[in-house]
Order: C-alpha cells, then structure tokens, then sequence
C-alpha cells in the first residue's frame, strides 16, 4: 500500500489553509510589492499559473525545442502567464514591449560535462533582477545532495535579498541522478524549502501521495513537468498536479518539444485554468494541431 494511504488522513488535504484577503497560500502577509508580483505571476481568476520554462540552457546549452528561442518560444508569450528564463535570455531575446512577467534563473555554475550538476552558487544579483522588472527569481536545492548546505545558503540569501525589494523566489527542488523521486522526499524537500523561505516551490509530480506533498507544503507548489511525454500522458500529469492541489505548472520540455507547442500550450490552459479533463484537453491539442 502506499504510504500516502496509510498516513494520508494526517495530511489532510481536503481542507485547504486558509490566506485570508489574498488568494495564494502562505502569501497573504507578505507586502503590496511583493503580493502584486505574485498577482502577476498566477491568475487570480484561478489562483493558478502557466509558467513557461525555458531556462534549461543555461545547464544544458541550447537544448533540443530551444535552439532559437526568438522562433520557437517569443510566439508562445500570448499563451503562458509567465515565462521562466535566464537574464542572458531576456536581455538578448524577449521582447522589452512584453507584457508577461518574468521569473529569473538566478543560480548557475555547473553544467551537463559535470558529474555533479548541483556545485551552484547565486549567479544573478538582486539588484539586476529589479532593473529587469522580474517578477520572481528562481533557484534549485538539492535535499541530500553533496552540496545541500551550499544550495540552502544560497537559497536563503536570495530569499533575504528578495524580501528587501519585494522580490518573490522560486525554490526548486533538483533531484540529483541517483535520488529517490517519491511522496515522502518531495514532502521532505518541499516543506524545507518553505520553511526557510521560499515564497513558492517548484517541484515534480509522483503518483503516489502527490497531495500530501502539496498540503504539508505551506506556500504554493507549481509542477515541472520532467522530460517529453506523449501529449495525453503530460496533460494528464498537469491534470492530476492541479486537482491535487498544485498551483499550476512551470512546464518546459512538454510544451516546447511537442510537435504542436502552440496547440499543447493551450491544452495545458485548458487543464490548468479551466480544469478541462485529461482526454479533453488531449482532444482540444489534437483539434488545433491539425488546423495550426
Ligand atoms: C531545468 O533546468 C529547469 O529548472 C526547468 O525549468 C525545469 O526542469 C522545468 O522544465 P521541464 O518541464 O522541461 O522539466
């Protein structure tokens, strides 16, 4: 049995914590600056967003779907709620007339010919991240990596120099080669990263137990969506994420590697915004690939 099932009632993910006056989780004591930017970053309609992640090269160089970003993701703006990039990215490719938000990889330091790809530091100052009017930054801890302690730190100076301006930070919860990817870590990971600050956490999907990862997690989860799956498969995993209680998704390689990213964009709307069935959204991407 999984042990989400045998310890699942302690979770209590029926009965959602409460945020009074705002409609994020864990958000509603934060101040104007920072609230607007998070009011930004997800609907408040639906209290969820569509994150566009696009970041994957500043680790794996121009990966497969993103070798032109000018082509391949600038005509996907319309379609998210907001995009997850590099500042080399923004500065040399996005449009500055975008109205879209921007969440901002800020670490860096390590790369695919690395054994180990968690050896991070902070690679973007604050400071750069106002100047480019982001709406977020982002940064990735490995829970039981070798270098969890530098990971953490650099977490929480970018939380500290964050709160200073207003700025909301992303964790991310890397999974290194060898780790288990199951309820129980994700819980573990989750939770951390929201204890020390985090203002929401990026985290990927488990089939077993996903909703006590969300509800043990006191600030907002959104889903990565982990290497291209057939189209059904991927909706169904956003699908699964936000009934579970996620708050929508930072999806990447699901989207841009899809022989129909405008068309997959859109279903994963359809799923995350409107909580359009698996099959009906699969249905709707099918529909508006053929007439792309
Ligand atoms: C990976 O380098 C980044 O953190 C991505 O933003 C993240 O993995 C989400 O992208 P994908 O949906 O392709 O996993």
């Amino acid at each position: 049995m999984p042990e989400a099932d045998k310890e699942g009632e302690r979770y209590q993910a029926g009965t959602p914590q409460a945020a009074p006056g705002f409609f994020l989780k864990g958000s509603h004591q934060f101040d104007w600056g920072l609230k607007n930017r998070l009011a930004r970053t997800f609907n408040p309609q639906s209290g969820r967003t569509v994150m566009l992640a696009v970041d994957h090269g500043y680790i794996t160089g121009p990966t497969a779907g993103l070798e032109r970003i000018d082509l391949s993701i600038v005509p996907l703006l319309p379609s998210c709620d907001a995009l997850f990039c590099t500042r080399g990215i923004l500065r040399s490719v996005i449009p500055a007339e975008s109205q879209k938000p921007m969440v901002l990889r800020a670490s860096g330091g390590a790369n695919i010919l690395r054994e180990d790809m968690s050896d991070e530091e902070i690679a973007m100052d604050m400071e750069d991240a106002v100047r480019l009017n982001a709406c977020g930054v982002g940064i990735q801890v490995y829970i039981g990596g070798e270098f969890e302690t530098r990971n953490v730190h650099n977490m929480t100076r970018l939380v500290d120099q964050g709160l200073r301006v207003g700025m909301p930070v992303m964790g991310i919860t890397a999974v290194g080669k060898n780790m288990k990817r199951d309820a129980q870590y994700f819980r573990l990971s989750c939770r951390i990263l929201a204890e020390l600050g985090a203002t929401y956490v990026k985290t990927y999907f488990v089939e077993d137990g996903f909703e006590t990862v969300t509800s043990s997690c006191p600030v907002p989860i959104v889903m990565a969506g982990g290497k291209k799956l057939p189209e059904l498969e991927a909706l169904t995993m956003a699908y699964n994420a936000v009934q579970q209680g996620a708050a929508g998704v930072d999806m990447g390689r699901n989207i841009f590697q899809s022989d129909a990213p405008k068309a997959m964009i859109a279903a994963v709307n359809a799923v995350v915004h409107q909580g359009l069935k698996p099959n009906e959204a699969h249905h709707l991407f099918r529909s508006l690939k053929t007439n792309k």
